[in-house]
């Protein structure tokens, strides 16, 4: 049973709240319709987008179990809820690249657009007080953020979902420009968890350069739940209900 009393109520962060299961093995991940950008700096309610997220990270997460990548993901149990394993989150993100963009284009003063030979994987430590630093594998294993093992495994599913999520984009006529996602331990394994969504990734549609994702937020180019139910429609075939 969905119970999501504020008592049960675990961690509240800046797109979803996380809240105890009855098994203990296990959380409820409630997706928000808050959209933050700059490390919070900017905020606002984007209309429908914890629905839309929910169910396209369901999707997505499923997908990625199918092609062999170890997921917290369990099942979708409400419009903004997923079941989870509860995972202990790796303080190392790891960010896909295919094309240049966003802070890689920053960081170097490249123009954004270029595509890249093969993908690019850049880690970041997760601290929001330091604003997600870059930081190298040897650092993160010196560090103690993750155990060299884990990094290798993450950074082998990484390219096991970019290959999955570029193929699944370029169906629709999407190029995956980059993307972010966070590892979990779960017994002893790494497993993906977190979200994979429009809020984590670049997606440009392919022709025209029309960003599908929340840059139309972070730049103001538009109407951010206009984009995300246009995302949604495209990928799973119709307009969202309602
Ligand atoms: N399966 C899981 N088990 C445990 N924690 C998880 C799991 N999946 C995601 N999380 C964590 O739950 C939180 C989800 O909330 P949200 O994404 O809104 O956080 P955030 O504001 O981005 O903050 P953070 O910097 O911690 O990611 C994140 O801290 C994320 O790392
Ligand atoms: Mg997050």
């Amino acid at each position: 049973m969905l119970d999501l009393t504020p008592d049960r109520l675990v961690y509240e962060g800046k797109a979803k709240q996380v809240y105890r299961a009855d098994n203990a093995d296990e959380i409820v991940i409630h997706y928000k319709d808050d959209a933050t950008a700059f490390n919070g700096v900017k905020k606002a309610q984007i209309a429908d987008k914890g629905v839309i997220n929910c169910k396209l990270s369901a999707f997505f997460m499923e997908r990625m179990g199918a092609a062999g990548v170890p997921t917290a993901f369990l099942r979708q149990i409400g419009p903004r809820d997923q079941l989870c394993r509860k995972v202990e989150i790796i303080p190392v993100e790891l960010v896909v690249r295919n094309v240049v963009a966003g802070s890689l284009a920053k960081r170097l003063g490249q123009p954004e657009g270029a595509k890249l030979a093969r993908p690019l994987l850049e880690h970041f430590y997760k601290s929001d007080e330091l604003n997600d630093p870059q930081i190298n594998e040897e650092g993160a294993v010196l560090m103690g953020y993750a155990k060299a093992w884990e990094l290798a495994a993450m950074r082998e599913y990484s390219l096991i979902v970019n290959e999955q999520l570029q193929a699944f984009w370029g169906g629709l006529g999407v190029d995956l420009v980059d993307f972010k996602l966070e590892f979990g331990r779960f017994h002893g394994q790494v497993v993906l968890a977190d979200e994979i969504t429009p809020d984590g990734s670049r997606l440009w549609e392919r022709g025209t350069g029309r960003k599908l994702d929340k840059d139309v937020f972070r730049r103001d180019l538009g109407d951010l739940s206009d984009t995300y139910r246009e995302v949604y429609r495209r990928v799973f075939g119709e307009s969202l209900p309602g």
